[in-house]
């Protein structure tokens, strides 16, 4: 969602901060701005809709050079796109530049109680902040009272992360968060301030973390940090061990592709990281608080709850813990009932879901244990929950999610494993998965030929499968919508002619995904009533299981490797939608209307 990059330095701000939003482009975004304050002693405000690059064109033409600025990308929640509600806001002096990501929840009470004189230029409720800031300095206040006067006053269900600039003193950034991820980044010839540390890599991988309610004033040469009570505290910076060179393209087209083809490493990174003389180790404590639980309840959303779905058959299966898998939105205002001794797993690649926080807050406050698996360690969820377990993907740019989906079912069925005991075998089971999975990869031609065929021209979709195979009919789903805007259904097979089949025509694809002996024959013969009824029938289909006439073979899972079916099936499905969405000539990373972070409820 929003991004937000700041700079006071020795170099030029601009060429930093316009670097730094387009690093923060995959995170989804509708219009950008920047503010510098120049050496020649001007303000100059640059805004635009659309991408980056239009922002770029039109910075172009104006004289910026200065050695402090602050710049964003705004992913419209008040207001539509639009160069008035883009950001930075300035307050009514001309004094305050400020942006923000999050959303302030009392912003219309604030504007009736402080702001009933001010002409507002936005529709946003950022504009909120920084009149109340141009406010209470004209009443006197200093810049660091007024900005914290002004975060007080926003509700408990605000959220925020914040970066200001007053114009008399440029060189110094205001900055807080709470429920918003903000990073400060300290070097040596500048410091920095973002919300995703991938938008500063090229300055620096030593960070210090704002905690909530938190606030930094920040110089070139320091950053003092103010807790909740205004008074200072100290903490040293982190170094975030990250090769900048995981976040480049590289020679692929589009970073969807990139991460889709790194899948094997990643299930050989989980491997290497997780297992010891063949066994799988986790955190004894994990374990044992898991271990005392009567009930799993898994909380996620996207993606990442169709990672739980699949997740939670091998909690059943192997660690023998009844497990539930819940869409975080939906928990957080609608739960079932709770058991006596519940463990709460939260799965994220960001650890920064607002719906999936929502939820770790309230269970927090019943004292119910938690874990959380993310991608992104150091985030909020990862830090609020009791345990963490890195998924090791690596960063992960593409708005659509592969390898982190794959990486969250590995290390659930790695923790499975290490709960259940045994499984010795395990570690010659997911490196034999890693070979298998490349075959996929590298099968791919094969997939782009029936995506073109089946999927560019259709305007609908179907995919159907049985047990595990349906969970991950789900996913295939999403992954076809959010990237190509088809219309497209996941559902169990079984549920087709208990209305779905009645959206059958000539040429509607129905794509069966078959891995589960048990019920591959129900499949095979559910798709071949879609036939009769003139759909373009396409199969997915694990070796063991399958005719010649398949279309996509996946390699052999015999006996018990059977529950791996959804992990195979995890390629070409991604791949389907990958093809599907460069046929269309979309742009494959960057979604229309979608956020990698989904940082509001
Ligand atoms: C899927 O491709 C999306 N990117 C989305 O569904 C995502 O999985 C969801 O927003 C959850 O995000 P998280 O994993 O960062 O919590």
């Amino acid at each position: 969602m929003c991004g937000i990059v700041g700079y006071t330095g020795v170099n030029d701000a601009l060429p930093f901060l316009l670097g730094g939003l387009e690093k923060l482009e995959y995170r989804g975004y509708d219009s950008a701005g920047v503010y510098i304050h120049t050496d020649d002693g001007h303000d100059m405000l640059v805004k635009e809709k659309g991408r980056v690059k239009d922002l770029e064109k039109k910075v172009a033409n104006c004289k910026m050079q200065g050695h402090s600025g602050i710049a964003h990308t705004r992913w419209a929640t008040h207001g539509q796109p639009s160069i008035e509600n883009a950001h930075p806001h300035i307050s009514a002096d001309g004094r305050y530049y400020l942006v923000h990501n999050g959303v302030i929840e009392n912003y219309k009470q604030l504007k009736a109680d402080y702001l009933s004189d001010v002409v507002f230029k936005s529709q946003t409720d950022t504009e909120v902040a920084v009149q109340l800031v141009g406010k209470f300095a004209d009443a006197g206040m200093d810049t660091l009272s007024a900005f914290r006067k002004m975060i007080n006053l926003l509700n408990d269900d605000s959220s925020y992360a914040f970066l200001l600039i007053d114009a008399k003193t440029p060189s110094l950034l205001y900055t807080a968060k709470c429920k918003s991820p903000l990073l400060v980044g300290v070097s040596r010839t500048a410091n920095v301030v973002t919300s995703d540390a991938m938008a500063v890599l090229n300055l620096t991988k030593d960070f210090i973390e704002l905690r909530d309610g938190e606030i930094a004033v920040i110089s070139k040469e320091s950053v003092e940090l103010y807790d909740v009570a205004g008074q200072r505290s100290t903490r040293q910076p982190f170094h975030l061990d990250i090769d900048p060179a995981a976040v480049d393209k590289g020679t692929y087209p589009f970073f969807m592709l990139k991460e889709i083809d790194e899948q094997a490493i990643v299930a050989r990174n989980l491997i290497e990281h997780y297992f010891v003389n063949g066994l799988p180790q986790i955190d004894e404590k994990i374990l044992s608080a898991i271990k005392q639980a009567d009930r799993l309840y898994i909380v996620a959303a996207g993606t990442s709850y169709h990672a739980a779905l699949i997740g939670r058959r091998f909690f059943e299966k192997w660690a023998g813990i009844p497990t539930e898998a819940h869409i975080a939105s939906e928990f957080a205002y609608d739960h079932p009932l709770i058991s006596k001794k519940p463990f709460f797993v939260f799965i994220s690649q960001s650890g920064e879901t607002a719906d999936s926080i929502q939820v770790l807050d309230f269970i927090k406050k019943e004292h119910y244990p938690s874990l959380t698996l993310a991608n992104v360690m150091n985030s909020t969820l990862t830090r609020e929950a009791d345990f963490a377990l890195p998924i090791l993907a690596g960063p992960e740019i593409a708005v659509a999610s592969t390898k982190a989906y794959m990486a969250q079912i590995l290390t659930q069925v790695i923790l499975a494993a290490a709960l259940a005991g045994g499984h010795d075998q395990l570690q010659a089971e997911l490196s034999r998965l890693a070979i298998d999975l490349q075959t996929v990869i590298d099968g791919q031609d094969k997939i782009k030929e029936l995506a073109d065929t089946y999927l560019v021209h259709a305007d609908r979709a179907f995919y159907i499968g049985r047990a595990a195979d349906a969970d991950v009919t789900l996913e295939a789903a999403l992954k076809l919508k959010e990237i190509s805007y088809t219309l497209v259904e996941g559902f169990a097979a079984g549920e087709l002619k208990h209305g779905t089949i009645s959206l059958i025509e000539q040429n509607t694809p129905v794509i069966a995904l078959i891995s589960q002996s048990k019920t591959a024959g129900l499949t095979r013969s559910n798709l071949e009533e879609t036939m009769a009824r003139g759909a373009k029938a396409m199969t997915i289909v694990t070796k063991n299981l399958a005719s010649s006439d398949d279309d996509i073979i996946l390699p052999a899972l015999n006996g018990e490797m059977e529950m791996f079916g959804p992990i195979l099936e995890a390629v070409p499905i991604q791949l389907l939608a990958y093809y599907t969405s460069l046929g269309r000539k979309l742009d494959v990373d960057h979604p229309r209307n979608l956020a990698k972070s989904v940082t509001v409820q």
